[in-house]
């Protein structure tokens, strides 16, 4: 199988989350409300009740209740963080899951550690999926997932079997 070299990178904007994790997350949240970076609204990967997809520009819409989010890799990623943040303080975001990567040096990292306060660091490498539905042997980065909300004892229990759930310190 020939996968596309961008899948394999932390450029690739189009790599989608594997339904363990979207389980997971399911586990935890409840349900998902929005997915405001989306693949498609007629087929998308993430179970959520609302889509934000690029033509919609999930950047400029009000994000309600239960999200995750999986956000477009690359060098603008910290403007998701940044609106999560802006969301979460306008109690219109009640709780998130965020799906990124280890980058403890990046200002990304420290704007989205502002707002979690538990990480999971997965066990294995996520394989994820490109839009023809292939999966890679990995992704070049580790994988991190970030939780935003008050109950963080539901999202240690729902990723307890995906990997070490770290408190993050205020
Ligand atoms: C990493 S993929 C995640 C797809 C899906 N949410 C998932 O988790 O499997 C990011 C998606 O965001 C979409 N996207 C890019 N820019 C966007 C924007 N401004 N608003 C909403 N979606 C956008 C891309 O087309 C891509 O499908």
């Amino acid at each position: 199988m020939t996968v596309p070299p961008a899948l394999l990178s932390h450029e690739s904007t189009e790599h989608y989350t594997p339904q363990y994790i979207l389980d997971a997350v399911i586990a935890c949240l409840g349900a998902i409300d929005l997915d405001p970076a989306s693949n498609s609204r007629e087929i998308p990967n993430v179970p959520a009740a609302r889509h934000y997809t690029a033509q919609d520009n999930g950047l400029l819409q009000p994000w309600e209740c239960r999200v995750f989010l999986n956000p477009p890799f690359g060098p603008g990623v910290e403007r998701w963080f940044s609106k999560l943040y802006l969301e979460r303080s306008a109690g219109r975001t009640t709780e998130a899951i965020v799906l990124w990567k280890s980058a403890t040096e990046t200002a990304a990292w420290k704007t989205l550690t502002a707002i979690s306060c538990r990480v999971c660091f997965p066990s294995a490498r996520i394989r994820f999926a490109g839009p023809s539905g292939d999966e890679g042997p990995g992704p070049t980065f580790s994988p991190a997932m970030f939780y935003v909300g008050d109950r963080p004892e539901r999202f240690e229990k729902a990723f307890d079997g995906i990997g070490a759930v770290w408190v993050v310190p205020e």
